[in-house]
């Protein structure tokens, strides 16, 4: 269903049923698409795609956003072709490069999921830096999924867990979700009330297969490039619209 389809169909009116909205996680998605269109090659969607980032960093705050995890490399994307693979992995360069200093000026924290630590060593040391030097700060939590898949990430815990228990430290049967989500990446992180995913695909792709188990889907047609804090305003403002009911009634 679309942003429009979905808001004429969910009740709500006045009376907001959702609660706010406190995380939102995105599958940017669209770049291709709309560097195509353009007769543009791929890399200048995903130039384009960075500044749709800008955007909906400057405006996820004033919209009432605690954290914003933004599915930028999934583990799967290193299917595609090499060079564009060296493009997408020289844009996130160019971006924290760039961005750090607005970034930690904003108050926000930076940080990743996915098996980022495993990406070229000075891109590492580049986004471990940025890590570090705005841990403390306590704006918008930003979080890239870098190198990120929700099988891989499943299978990380199920190996960190299954290791306490050889050691004898964990009992199997005590294992709890809790514990589960504790060794996931996003430890410590309140799940994502919603997923918005851009250009009109209806799938996860391997985004945060566990954490989504309550998120609602907010899907729109617009392609990530053209994205930006409107159309933020208005993915949030259909989210607000939705009953939630986490199985209950
Ligand atoms: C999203 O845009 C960017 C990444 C997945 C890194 P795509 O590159 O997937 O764009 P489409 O889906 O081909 O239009
Ligand atoms: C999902 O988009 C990954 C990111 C947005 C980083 P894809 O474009 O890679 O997903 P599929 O291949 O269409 O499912
Ligand atoms: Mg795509």
């Amino acid at each position: 269903m679309t942003l429009a389809a979905a808001s004429q169909a969910g009740g709500g009116g006045d009376d907001p049923a959702a609660g706010p909205c406190r995380h939102l996680a995105i599958i940017m998605d669209g770049n291709g698409r709309w560097a195509k269109s353009r007769r543009l090659p791929r890399i200048a969607g995903h130039r384009e795609g960075v500044e749709a980032v800008r955007r909906v960093v400057e405006a996820a705050p004033g919209l009432g956003l605690e954290v914003l995890t933004l599915y930028a490399f999934s583990s799967e994307n290193w299917k595609r072709p090499a060079d564009e693979v060296t493009d997408l992995m020289g844009l996130l360069r160019h971006y924290v490069s760039h961005e750090i200093d607005n970034l930690h000026r904003n108050n926000v924290c930076l940080d990743f999921i996915g098996d980022w630590r495993s990406l070229k060593p000075d891109l590492v040391a580049l986004l471990d830096a940025a890590r570090v030097r705005t841990a403390g700060n306590t704006g918008l939590k930003l979080v890239m999924a870098l190198n990120y898949g929700g099988q891989g990430e499943i299978v990380r815990a199920a190996r960190a867990l299954a290791a306490k228990a050889a050691a004898g430290t964990l009992d199997p049967d005590g294992i709890t979700a809790e514990m589960v989500e504790a060794h996931l990446d996003t430890a410590g992180l309140p799940p994502p009330d919603a997923v918005l995913r851009t250009s009109g695909e209806l799938r996860l792709s391997n985004f945060l297969l566990w954490q989504v188990a309550y998120a609602e889907f907010l899907v729109t047609d617009t392609l990530w490039p053209d994205f930006d804090g409107a159309a933020l305003a208005n993915a949030l403002a259909e989210f607000s619209r939705r009953e939630r009911r986490f199985g209950g009634r």
